[in-house]
This record gives C-alpha cells, sequence and structure tokens, in this order.
C-alpha cells in the first residue's frame, strides 16, 4: 500500500521531544525523515533514564521511530556542505533548536530559502517571534505554565499543577505538523516554500480556549456556575481552579470504586448529562429522584451536586470500576474507569487497533510505545523501530552522490 506522504523528504532537525513528535507523525505516514544529529553524541534523549545500559533510552525510541539517523557536525565547513546538499534536495525541514542556534549555525531562513525556495521550514520555539520572551530556552513544564494550562489545572488548595500530557511539547509538535501539510498544500499552489512557526505558548493556549472563555463569563457575571466554588465558595477575578469538574455544561466529578482505599486507580469519571438524569436515576436505583424539583434540573442540582456524587459513591463501593461502567454504559452515561498505564499497556483493544504497539529495536530488542492515533481507511501505518545513532549516515550521503572516498573522508574528519 503507498503511503500519502511517499516522496516527501525532511530534515529532521529535532530534539527532546516537541519537533521528534512532529516528525515521527510525518514519517509514519511516509515521509522519508532524516534525522540530523551530532556525531558521537545524538539526540540528547538517547542517553536520558536509560533501562538498559548501553542501549537507546526509551524517550528517543518513543519519539523517533520509522526515521533514518544521519549524523553531521553542521559546525565544520564540510558538514554545512552536506546539509547544504540535502537542504537543495529536501522538501521541509523541522527544527526546535533554542533561540537563533540554527542562525548562529548559518542556515537562517533567509539561507535556506535561498538554497531551496521550494524548502518549508518549519519551527518549534518556547514563545513566538517578538513575544517579550522569545529569547528564552522552554520545556514541557514551563510551556504548561506559561500558557495558562498550570494556573487552571489542580485543586483550589493547591499551587498551580501541570498536566502529565504533553501539552507542551507533543501537542506543539501536532500543531507543527498541520503547519507543515498545510504549507505543503500552499507550495502545490504556489511553487515557493514558507516558514512556519509554532510556538509551545501557543500551543497551549490553544487547548486552554475554554478556560479564556469561562475568564470572559467570569468578568461579565462574577461567577462560574459548573465549578465546584459554585454556589458556596468564592471566586475571584481569575479562573479558578476547577479540580476534576467537567468543562462543559454537564457536571462530572472522579468517583471512588470498591478497592480505592488500596488502589490509587479505583475510580470512574462519571458525567451527569442533563437529558440523562432519568436513566442516571434508574442505574442508581433512586427514581424518586426524577421528578424531585431539588434533583429534576440541573440548575436544581447544582447547589448540592457533591451530595449527589456522594450518594453515587455509596452506589459504586461495592463495585470495580470495571464492572460499575459495564452497569452504567447499559444506561448511556458518559462514563470511564480511570486507568493506569499498565492497564494501557496491556489493554486488548489498544493493542488491537495499533495504538499500543510493540516494535523490534536493534539494542533493546523489542519496546512498547504509541502507534499513531489517526486511523485512516486507506492506510495503516505501520511503526518500525527508531534508527542507532548514524544508523544510515553512509546510506544518506551515497545517496547525495558523494564516492565512497569522499564518505572515508568525511568520517576522518569527524563532520559525520
Ligand atoms: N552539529 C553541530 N552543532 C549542533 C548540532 C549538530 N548536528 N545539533 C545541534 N547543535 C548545536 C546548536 O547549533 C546549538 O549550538 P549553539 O548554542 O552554540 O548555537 C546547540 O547544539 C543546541 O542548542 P539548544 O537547542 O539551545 O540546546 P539546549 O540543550 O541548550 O536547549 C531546549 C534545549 C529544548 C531547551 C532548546 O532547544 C529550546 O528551547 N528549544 C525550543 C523549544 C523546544 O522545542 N523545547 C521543547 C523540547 S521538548
Amino acid at each position: 500500500m503507498s503511503k500519502p506522504l511517499e516522496g516527501i523528504k525532511i530534515i529532521d532537525f529535532t530534539h527532546v521531544q516537541a519537533g521528534p513528535a512532529c516528525t515521527q507523525l510525518l514519517a509514519w505516514f511516509g515521509a522519508d525523515v532524516i534525522k540530523v544529529e551530532r556525531p558521537g553524541s545524538g539526540d540528547v534523549t538517547r542517553n536520558q533514564l536509560r533501562d538498559i545500559p548501553d542501549a537507546d533510552a526509551l524517550y528517543f525510541t518513543m519519539l523517533n521511530s520509522n526515521k533514518r539517523s544521519l549524523t553531521l557536525d553542521t559546525k565544520t565547513q564540510e558538514g554545512k556542505e552536506v546539509l547544504e546538499k540535502l537542504v537543495r534536495e529536501s522538501d521541509v525541514l523541522v527544527e526546535n533548536f533554542g533561540p537563533g542556534a540554527l542562525d548562529r549555525m548559518g542556515f537562517s531562513w533567509e539561507r535556506l530559502n535561498e538554497l531551496n525556495p521550494k524548502l518549508i521550514m518549519a519551527s518549534v520555539k518556547g514563545f513566538s517571534d517578538g513575544h517579550h520572551y522569545d529569547d528564552l530556552k522552554v520545556y514541557e513544564n514551563v510551556a504548561q505554565c506559561a500558557g495558562g494550562a498550570a494556573s487552571t489545572t489542580g485543586f483550589w488548595d493547591g499551587p498551580p499543577t501541570v498536566s502529565a500530557a504533553a501539552l507542551g511539547d507533543s501537542n506543539t509538535g501536532m500543531h507543527l505538523a498541520i503547519g507543515i501539510l498545510t504549507a505543503i498544500i500552499g507550495r502545490g499552489q504556489t511553487g515557493r516554500g514558507q516558514k512556519v512557526a509554532v510556538s509551545m505558548q501557543d500551543s497551549v493556549i490553544n487547548l486552554c480556549r475554554v478556560k479564556l472563555r469561562d475568564q470572559q463569563r467570569l468578568d461579565r457575571i462574577g461567577y462560574l456556575e459548573e465549578y465546584p466554588q459554585y454556589p458556596h465558595g468564592e471566586f475571584s477575578d481569575v479562573v479558578p481552579r476547577g479540580g476534576n469538574a467537567g468543562g462543559g455544561g454537564q457536571p462530572g466529578w472522579v468517583l471512588k470504586c470498591k478497592g480505592w482505599e488500596t488502589d490509587p486507580n479505583a475510580y470512574i469519571y462519571f458525567t451527569i448529562q442533563g437529558h440523562a438524569w432519568e436513566p442516571i436515576c434508574r442505574a442508581l436505583g433512586k427514581p424518586e429522584w426524577i421528578e424531585d424539583p431539588n434533583y429534576a434540573t440541573p440548575q436544581a442540582r447544582q447547589p448540592h451536586i457533591f451530595e449527589i456524587f456522594a450518594t453515587i459513591e455509596e452506589w459504586l463501593a461495592d463495585k470495580t470500576k470495571y464492572e460499575a461502567v459495564d452497569i452504567l454504559r447499559k444506561f448511556d452515561i458518559p462514563c470511564a474507569p480511570v486507568l493506569s498505564m499498565k492497564e494501557i499497556a496491556n489493554d486488548p483493544s489498544l493493542r488491537a487497533s495499533g495504538t499500543i504497539v510493540e516494535v523490534p529495536h536493534k539494542e533493546r530488542g523489542t519496546y512498547l510505545t504509541v502507534g499513531s492515533p489517526i486511523k485512516f481507511s486507506g492506510l495503516k501505518p505501520e511503526i518500525t523501530g527508531s534508527p542507532l545513532l548514524g544508523e544510515h549516515t553512509d546510506e544518506i550521503l551515497a545517496e547525495l552522490g558523494y564516492s565512497k572516498d569522499q564518505i572515508a573522508n568525511l568520517h576522518s574528519s569527524r563532520s559525520v
């Protein structure tokens, strides 16, 4: 089966997570992604948090599948010449170095555009160009704090809290992938490449859209009816942390199930959809609540929503999270068990769909990774292992037209 991005050549000048997550996605869909890494060391994640001595760390392998690795010192004259050749033959260059690093290396957007006017340059930075913090280096949690996620996550009596989900890194990579694909379509119309830039702060803000909605509601009316602070608590002039409250119009909460005293994940998320009140009452064995004026409407329920959750927890006390969901699903109630990473790793449905996959690796044997979360009717992305450092250096240099002797010289000058 041919893959939609076959024929697209990408210089993957990325490291850590934000950039690699973007290029990995494009590689799954058929692009030829050439990861350019510094000779001897490579992407810093190859060595980070190793679980097997002398083998690439999972942090690297899980973000760099389906790629080829070229070692290249782009600060030597010979290395720069190789990169220039590659730029002339490629469709996209993706980078997420610290601010100004590529310019210092001699590959500014203007220079790249001069070398190959069709090239798309795609960059991740912590903050967008011209922002008063645009000189800062940024990692995941910094972006979550600068993007509004941390101030609105966690409990009201605790500090700002970051999410385990990579809102700053992988999320930014996904935004960049959309930008690159858009620029590829644009190039088909104009014949020219362009620079695509995504900042981690902006990508987090894009996911915090409903919190900006809430700020404007708060400014206007002074309270937020779906937050636990309503109606008994106090609101200040900023969107508070709402614990596990649902963000839309349906109240929800994380509720204890059988075994919560010893199992940290014996919980379900339970949502009370307005129109599903009747089935909820029937599921809980509380048919008298259906018509009770204290319970019948969302407005009537809100003042004592936590009493309702407590009653649901009494109902859940003798049910495991799986048993509870099996009952509630029959009543069409939006809910799910809180799953641990161990449960996710072993989930047969996730294995069958290819969301969790085991892939071979030359040093590690096999490793578990997250496959494509995007499913197509005409494409089944095949996830292959990540490359060893410099595994494809000679092959790529030969494709660029270097002779065996020239390749040997590049090796002896330590440029590759
Ligand atoms: N050959 C020679 N030099 C290379 C090279 C290669 N193949 N690859 C990288 N380098 C050099 C760069 O030129 C740069 O050198 P310089 O600073 O002397 O100009 C240096 O290696 C890399 O710098 P930098 O990217 O700033 O690395 P860092 O480890 O100090 O910072 C980050 C890491 C992630 C904080 C930083 O890259 C950053 O803020 N990136 C943008 C935001 C981002 O993506 N963050 C999330 C990562 S998940």
